[in-house]
């Protein structure tokens, strides 16, 4: 299959044909994702949450990301793998933000990085974008900044969707060649992907962006307790798994497992 390509990004937003993107932090799921035809697999942060346990994203480390991200992109044989660069590791300025993303385009084998933040990461995004790196913006809900905005809570509201759309327009100056609106009004994301030239993808901000991202265990059961409004779950891995182990802990409880046809002579 012919690799995806920021090129991609752009035609599909001319063309209006939707863009599809998955998390994955693992060869096994990077693998299945891009057979299915999913056009990117970002290498979340979420990771933080989702692999390592930890209740936010804001611990995670660029040293924890890099192996999962080389799984990953090493997996994939068409997807384009974007890179999440985490928290801490570019807000300092642009030549830290450069350091980062070099760090992933050269230990990894992604093709693009990501980072939060609109107005307050434009010279950051410039930085990146002029050495050659594409980056994808995300604005709107930035989980790394849940503190200093008070919360998971949506943005571009009211007041807001005047920033919001400040935020849009300097990642597309800055040079991103797409941004993630995460949790925003649907009609402020409509506003918004009419009027940039790069392609938006949605994170619960609604059907009208040129392409749409999930965290892919939430998508697919494996997250515990609540998932987000606009999640919509299209499996039940957490009981398929959960089913599974019950079934062979009975199998080998009642001498079951292994039998003959699973043992050598
Ligand atoms: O880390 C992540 O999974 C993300 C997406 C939800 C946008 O940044
Ligand atoms: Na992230």
């Amino acid at each position: 299959p012919k690799r995806v390509r920021t090129r991609h990004f752009q035609n599909a937003k001319r063309d209006g044909i939707k863009i599809t993107g998955l998390t994955s932090y693992d060869q096994l799921t990077a693998r299945i994702f891009d057979e299915a035809g999913i056009d990117f697999l970002l290498v979340g942060d979420s990771a933080g949450n989702n692999v390592l346990g930890y209740e936010t994203t804001l611990p995670v480390t660029v040293d924890e990301l890099i192996p999962l991200t080389r799984a990953v992109a090493g997996a994939v044989q068409r997807a384009f793998v974007v890179a999440d660069m985490p928290f801490g590791s570019y807000e300092n300025g642009a030549e830290e933000a450069l350091h980062t993303a070099v760090r992933f385009m050269k230990e990894t084998g992604a093709h693009a990085v990501k980072l939060e933040g609109g107005e307050r990461s434009h010279k950051q995004i410039r930085r990146i974008v002029q050495s050659g790196i594409p980056v994808m913006a995300h604005i709107g809900y930035t989980p790394q900044s849940e503190h200093g905005l008070g919360g998971h809570i949506i943005q571009g509201r009211g007041e807001g969707l005047e920033q919001l759309l400040a935020d849009a327009v300097a990642v597309q100056e800055a040079g991103a060649f797409a941004v993630v609106l995460e949790m925003v009004p649907a009609d402020a994301a409509r506003q918004i992907t009419e009027r940039l030239d790069i392609p938006t993808i949605s994170v619960g901000a609604g059907p009208h962006t040129d392409g749409q991202l999930l965290v892919w265990t939430d998508w697919a059961g494996l997250t515990p307790g609540r998932i987000p409004k606009f999640v919509k779950q299209y499996a039940d891995l957490a009981g398929v798994l959960g089913a599974a182990a019950k079934a062979w802990q009975a199998d080998v409880s009642a001498g079951v497992y292994p039998g003959p046809e699973h043992s050598y002579e």
